[in-house]
């Protein structure tokens, strides 16, 4: 129903601006956050994930390994209905020391032909401080949220780990995880943070601010870092040396990615391109971080997962849990519930498969 009628509709409605059913769809999910009864509607009719694809990953128990990633909900406000409609864990944010109105719309594009997005959204957010404050009257979902921390587009890049640690202080008590993003192509310089002399001092600072604030009893919020798709192999390795050398929890690959490789047509847009295109790409990078990690970190795939079988290989590849975005625009909320069956199904139907074949 979603793909015969609302996605047309919908699609047809904004046109000329893409965002606009964004604003809509989340303020829709907002009010819903609010109202527990329609809450548990919602969650009745979406959310049956099979309790055995629950895992534990960098010490927290995922319900479903199918996470929402970052740039959805940058600001937090639908956290509980996202909960409600299935996803195993929810990234918001990304969130700014400063708050910040992103580039000037149109600042979405859409691609049906190819399954995909272009974005120079900028990340717009209400930042760290009016963030937090909202929070502390919110009740939690009760899947893991991480939040996103990014640079402020007006903090000078010599300047950022200060912008990254004081979002890290100002949303401590509200995350499970936080994802450090040093990826996003539509902030000015954040890409050059992904070099290895700029991200050994901005993780350890991270790593050790982090520590601090649990305290000398508590275990510190898993850090990780959310990567581009346009790195070569050897930036890949510098980026992997400087994980394991500064203790983060885990990798996130991928960030959408510069490059318009296998699109039907190019719009011509400036941004980051998202979506089906994106899929080689990510799942070769996801699996050349598994390959080279060997186990001591975990990697969280995302980049163009439109059904379950994409799910599936992302997780054959290595990937510990994988996120979605612009499949959940294109496919709807029921995206969520058909991996996870697609995923549960594979589970139990695996082991008989294997023994046929021995
Ligand atoms: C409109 C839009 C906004 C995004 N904002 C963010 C963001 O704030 N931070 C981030 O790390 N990634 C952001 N992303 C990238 C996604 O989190 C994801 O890494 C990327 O789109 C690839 O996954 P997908 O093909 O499933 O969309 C954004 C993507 C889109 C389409």
């Amino acid at each position: 129903m979603y793909q015969a009628i609302v996605r047309p509709a919908l699609f047809r409605w904004s046109a000329h601006d893409p965002e606009i059913i964004h604003h809509q769809m989340m303020a829709a999910m907002e009010l819903a956050a609010h109202l527990p009864p329609l809450l548990r509607v919602i969650q009745a009719v979406s959310a049956d994930a099979d309790p055995k694809l629950a895992r534990q990953v960098f010490g927290l128990r995922f319900p479903n390994p199918v996470g929402l990633a970052g740039g959805f909900d940058k600001n937090g406000r639908a956290l509980a209905t996202l909960a409600a409609l299935g996803f195993g864990f929810i990234e918001a944010g990304g969130v700014t020391r400063f708050a910040q109105a992103g580039q000037p719309r149109p600042r979405i594009f859409r691609l049906p032909a190819d399954g995909a997005l272009i974005n120079r959204m900028g990340l717009p957010n209400e930042g760290a401080e009016a963030i937090a404050q909202r929070l502390l009257s919110q009740p939690r979902p009760a899947v893991p949220i991480g939040w996103q921390l990014a640079k402020s587009k007006v903090t000078p890049l010599a300047d950022a780990t200060e912008d990254y640690l004081y979002s890290l202080r100002t949303l401590y008590p509200f995350a499970d995880y936080f994802t450090l993003n040093v990826s996003s192509p539509n902030t000015p310089g954040l890409r050059q943070l992904q070099e290895r002399g700029p991200l050994t001092e901005l993780l350890t600072a991270v790593v050790t601010e982090a520590q601090r604030l649990a305290g000398p009893h508590l275990r510190p919020k898993p850090i990780l870092v959310k990567i581009a798709p346009d790195l070569s192999e050897s930036a890949l390795d510098d980026v992997l040396a400087v994980a394991l050398a500064t203790g983060i929890s885990g990798l996130i690959a991928t960030n959408t990615t510069v490059t318009r490789e296998g699109l039907h047509a190019d719009p011509g847009e400036a941004g980051g391109l998202s979506g089906r295109p994106l899929f080689t790409r990510s799942l070769a990078v996801v699996r050349h971080l598994v390959r080279a990690l060997d186990g001591r970190l975990p990697v969280i795939g995302v980049g163009g997962i439109f059904g379950p079988d994409d799910a599936r290989r992302m997780l054959d590849a290595g990937a510990a849990l994988i996120q979605i975005y612009t499949g959940f625009i294109y496919e709807g909320p029921g995206i969520i519930r058909r991996i996870n069956h697609g995923l549960a199904a594979h589970q139990t139907a695996s082991p008989r498969t294997q023994e046929v074949s021995v």
